[in-house]
């Protein structure tokens, strides 16, 4: 049977590093916590995959950082492709996904690892397995760095999960608020007047997903 995900511990105090404390409100998952589930994480993936070629299609942009790490754990022969995904496009409204690159490599016929920095509502995961599985694979495994259950409106889980998490805006480690703040090595919180501040910069675009990863 599947081990859960851990859960993170929202009171968990880990202190920011001074050049993000400005912005940074908190730290909910650390570098170090990150890289060791990481390395479970692909103890598993191996074990399910062992013997065939897998394709791995990674969700652009937000997997960037989450994907340089898993492949470079997995002792597996890969190929690699990515589908570009986002929930804003110009002019569309929140919740309508704009697909932005086409996968290019020929699935049909093989094991196929979906990987997605988080799922949240399940849209975008339920949209794109709908997609991949139109091109027939043998079989989709599904894997995503942060689960944030609270906020599902589709019927989605994933195969793999890094951690859980609360119903926060989390940015970092790939994830973004207004594009911003991928870079942090670690997944936080920004604090309440940066989140503000932002969408004001932004006005009139409206920032990307503004509320979708925390309480609204
Ligand atoms: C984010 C994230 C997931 C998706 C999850 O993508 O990377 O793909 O939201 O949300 P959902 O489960 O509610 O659909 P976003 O559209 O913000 O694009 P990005 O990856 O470029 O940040």
């Amino acid at each position: 049977m599947k081990a859960p995900a851990p859960e993170v511990n929202a009171e968990f105090r880990v202190r920011v590093p001074v050049r993000w404390r400005k912005e940074v409100e908190r730290i909910l998952i650390t570098e170090d916590q990150i890289a060791q589930r990481i390395q479970a994480m692909s103890r598993g993936i191996e074990r399910d995959f062992t013997g065939r070629e897998m394709v791995v299609v990674s969700l652009l942009n937000g997997t960037v950082m989450f994907l340089a790490d898993l492949i470079r754990n997995l002792s597996l022969p890969l190929r690699l492709d990515f589908i570009g995904v986002s929930s804003y496009g110009a002019g569309t409204e929140s919740g309508d996904l704009v697909f932005t690159k086409e996968l290019r490599l020929d699935v049909r016929g093989r094991d196929v690892l979906l990987v997605d920095d988080i799922l949240d509502t399940g849209k975008t995961l339920y949209r794109v397995l709908g997609k991949l599985r139109a091109l027939k694979p043998r079989r989709i495994k599904t894997c995503v760095l942060l689960n944030k259950a609270a906020r599902r409106v589709e019927a989605v889980e994933a195969d793999y999960v890094g951690f859980e998490i609360p119903d926060y805006f989390v940015v970092g480690y790939g994830l973004d608020f207004a594009e911003r703040y991928r870079n942090l090595p670690f997944v936080g919180v920004l604090y309440p007047h940066v989140y503000k501040q932002v969408s004001q910069q932004l006005i009139p675009a409206r920032p990307k997903r503004a509320g979708r990863r925390r309480a609204d």
